[in-house]
């Protein structure tokens, strides 16, 4: 199922050359723990506060998550902050500021018309006004209680957050920033890498051994970041479709090319892992129950690439109908036992909007 009908639902409720291995995977080796599979919390604790703000990160890394998640675009006057896309009319009250109501726009984001405000239409000071709301209030309504508390914070704030919190509990906890829609922010003039790469570089995080992993949809930004940067990347990928800057480009690989034996090869020039959609790992069948795991995780293996798919999630309306609890799609249904199925087919981490969940099912697993 691909990602923007999981969204529909819940808002409702290479020929790729074949390359040999990898100049990339000398060079910058995970920085990971040696406790096993790695748990990356998802925008935050996505499943317990608003997604992408200081507090869903804290809590995220107060539950024991090996890293945090933030999703990185740009403001008018070019700071990084933190929000899943560009527009921010879901997930922020800008509605209900008058004062925004004329920066209501539609704008093209990868060849689709999306109507909203954009943070690229407001600077810091003015995104500062504004306060988070629950992305998914009819799934998560106990997360509602928090609408309106908290800021959109900058890329700075959460690291600064990170380190203080590495200080108080004395863990380094990892920071695993992707960059969203490359293409759509450098036609604006404001393009995320280059600011991306110097936040790294002023915090001291672009060396061998941070705790940082960067990840993108798009394949041409991850390469020219390859070249930057002394961290491992993510090549995030799809179940369908093509990367957006190759339908720019006219390049006609597809996802599938990409995660096929050949394109891995390919993928492990530039980059450490991959992150898949997790139905590319194991697909559903015609009634939604979870098949044979594909042949991505040992495919990926063999070209020495990590594997981190997403999105592990414990409501029923996620989860495939193996572990779901009841008809109802808001309840949580056993998120443990779909996270417990990957971790068997072999997978290397995952990104849960859950961390606390995410965790116990790991220990569980490396337990036996
Ligand atoms: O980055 C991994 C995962 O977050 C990709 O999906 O759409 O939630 O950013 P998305
Ligand atoms: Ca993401």
């Amino acid at each position: 199922m691909s990602r923007t009908r999981i969204a529909g639902i819940v808002l409702a409720v290479a020929a790729v050359a074949i390359t040999a291995i990898p100049a990339a995977n000398a060079v910058p080796q995970s920085p990971d723990h040696a406790s096993g599979p790695t748990v990356i919390g998802h925008r935050g604790a996505s499943g317990y506060r608003p997604e992408h703000t200081l507090a869903s990160y804290e809590l995220a890394a107060r539950m024991g998550a090996d890293y945090v998640e933030p999703d990185l675009v740009s403001t008018k006057d070019g700071v990084l902050v933190a929000r899943h896309e560009p527009e921010i009319g879901g997930t922020t009250d800008v509605s209900k500021h008058p004062e925004f109501a004329d920066r209501k726009t539609t704008k093209m984001l990868d060849g689709v018309a999306v109507t909203g405000w954009f943070t690229t239409d407001f600077t810091l000071a003015e995104l500062k006004t504004l306060r988070a709301v629950e992305r998914l209030p009819q799934v998560r309504q106990r997360n509602t209680v928090y609408d309106g508390r908290y800021q959109i914070p900058t890329f700075q704030e959460i690291i600064d957050l990170v380190q203080r919190l590495d200080r108080e509990l004395h863990r380094d906890i990892g920071i695993y920033p992707e960059t969203k829609h490359p293409t759509f922010f450098k036609n604006l003039g404001l393009g995320t890498d280059q600011k991306l790469v110097d936040t790294l570089n002023r915090n001291g995080l672009n060396r061998r051994g941070a705790k940082v992993y960067v990840q993108s949809f798009e394949v041409g930004n991850l390469k020219a970041l390859h070249r930057q940067l002394r961290v491992p990347l993510i090549q995030l990928t799809e179940a369908t479709g093509q990367p957006y800057d190759f339908t720019v480009s006219g390049d006609k690989r597809t996802w599938a090319d990409i995660t096929s034996a050949a394109g891995l090869r390919e993928v492990a020039t530039y980059a450490q892992g991959i992150g898949p959609d997790k139905n590319q790992v194991i697909p559903r069948d015609a009634t939604d129950h979870l098949g044979k795991p594909t042949s991505l995780v040992k495919d990926a293996h063999a070209a020495r690439l990590k594997v981190h798919p997403y999105t592990f999630r414990p409501e029923n309306v996620f989860l495939p109908a193996d572990f779901r609890s009841s008809a109802d799609p808001t309840a949580y249904g056993n998120l443990f036992g779909e996270i417990e199925t990957y971790l068997r087919a072999g997978i290397d981490g995952f990104f849960t909007d859950t961390a606390d969940i995410g965790i116990v099912a790991r220990d569980e697993f490396l337990q036996g």
